[in-house]
């Protein structure tokens, strides 16, 4: 094996220092994963690879030695569940860098490797006056996997400043372009997670960012939270910080208690199912989704059954927020399924709705 391979990145965990070896150290295998996911879940994988720049993605999907093993591009892991072991090796997105591509008079469209931390490049377009992410401060995980479930919170989604991406395809090894028109967006959703699912690994995401920014401040509480901020003239830094000590308030730190963020999506239903809840349960809250059907928060149905706050061993459902659940220290993959799907059961049984997991089960 050439010095100079990437292969000789291939880490296996098993202290807080990595050791670097090649990966066929048996002795080395099953190492534990518990700091690369939020869930805080200590499973173990054979192996883990760094991957810093696209190369070391073609060496590992191009080596005959390393066809048969399955592969999971891992990102900050805040959106993973692991049920189980991972047999195969794990790609942790690495890539770095930020480049103004494009400077137009009123917007720039910046790169960011997709191993760069998401909040990290919020904090960057705020701190360059570029507007259209200050709503999404303080999501966790990388930009490469933002796409993925096109991330929203206060108002925004992604789609909204995503211009295209690059991804290195399995199949063929080739890079390919994907714009905004092809991830097919919609709400936690891209073809990332339906057609295309596990066949591209995304390198850099392209985001088109204002020079002229216009405020989105009337989600939920945002415009009384800067008020009692004492703002007066909206800025950035302001809105940024306004979404931060709301997230903060609400969402329990992944580092001080596990967690993956909503565990469910808000379920959308037929107009007419939500007429007939509301005749049954009149403060059932909804949103209009478009003009056939409702969202519906998730937390409320399933803090409605009771569910929050409610323990079991060491998982459960937070205390503060009914869609989050949580690893109180030593819970496993499989009983946060159990709960899952108890949840799903009871909500199903009391207002006849599905809900569907946003958290991606391993
Ligand atoms: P990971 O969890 O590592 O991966 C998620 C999925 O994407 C996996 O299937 C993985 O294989 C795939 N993937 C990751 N990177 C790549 C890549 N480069 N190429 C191909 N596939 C890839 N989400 C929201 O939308 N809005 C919120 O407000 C929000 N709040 C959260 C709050 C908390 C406390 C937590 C813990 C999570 C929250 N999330 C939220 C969910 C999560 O932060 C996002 O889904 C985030 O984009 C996941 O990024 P990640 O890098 O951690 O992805
Ligand atoms: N509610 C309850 N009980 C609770 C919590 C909330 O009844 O325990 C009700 C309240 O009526 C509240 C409503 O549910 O008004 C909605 O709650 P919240 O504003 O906290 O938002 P959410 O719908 O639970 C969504 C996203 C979050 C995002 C926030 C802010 C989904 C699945 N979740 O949460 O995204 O940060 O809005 O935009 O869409 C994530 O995807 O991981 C995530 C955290």
């Amino acid at each position: 094996m050439n010095s100079d391979s990437k292969f000789n990145s291939l880490t296996t965990f098993g202290g807080d220092t990595p050791q670097l070896t090649t990966i066929v150290l048996l002795e080395e295998r099953h190492a534990s994963l518990k700091a690369y996911n939020t869930f805080r879940l200590d499973v173990k994988s054979d192996y883990l690879m760094r991957i810093t720049d696209v190369n070391d993605l073609s060496e590992i999907y191009e080596s005959q030695q390393y066809k048969r093993l399955k592969k999971l591009i891992l990102g900050g892991g805040s959106n993973v569940l692991f049920t189980r072991n991972f047999l195969g090796i794990i790609l942790k997105m690495e890539i770095s860098g930020i480049k103004v591509e494009e400077d137009s008079s009123d917007s720039v469209i910046v790169s960011f490797g997709a191993g760069e931390n998401w909040h990290q490049c919020v904090l960057w377009a705020i701190d360059q006056g570029l507007g259209g992410v200050e709503n999404l401060s303080l999501i966790p995980g990388t930009v490469g996997a933002a796409p993925i479930q096109n991330i929203g919170a206060y108002g925004v989604e992604l789609k909204e400043v995503f211009h295209s991406l690059e991804a290195y395809e399995v199949k063929t090894g080739k890079i390919v372009r994907f714009y905004n028109e092809d991830c097919k967006f919609g709400y936690r959703y891209s073809v990332f997670k339906g057609a295309q699912k596990g066949k591209y690994a995304i390198t850099r995401v392209y985001l088109r960012l204002s020079k002229k920014p216009t405020f989105n401040i009337e989600y939920g509480n945002l415009k009384q939270k800067l008020e009692e901020m004492g703002v007066e003239e909206l800025s950035l830094k302001s809105v940024s910080q306004a979404v931060i000590d709301i997230r903060q308030s609400k969402l329990p730190d992944p580092m001080v208690i596990g967690n993956a963020g909503s565990f469910f999506k808000n379920p959308v239903i037929e107009n007419e199912h939500f007429e007939s809840l509301k005749a049954a349960f009149d403060d059932i809250p909804g949103y209009p989704a478009d003009e056939e059907s409702t969202k519906v928060p998730a937390a409320w149905l399933i803090d409605q059954c009771g569910w929050k706050g409610k323990r079991f061993g060491e998982v459960g459902v937070h205390e503060k927020q009914a869609l989050v659940l949580v690893n109180h220290g030593n819970g496993k993959g499989r009983d946060l399924v159990h709960l899952s799907k108890d949840i799903q059961n009871s909500v199903f049984k009391k207002y006849g709705i599905n809900l569907d997991p946003e958290v991606n089960v391993i």
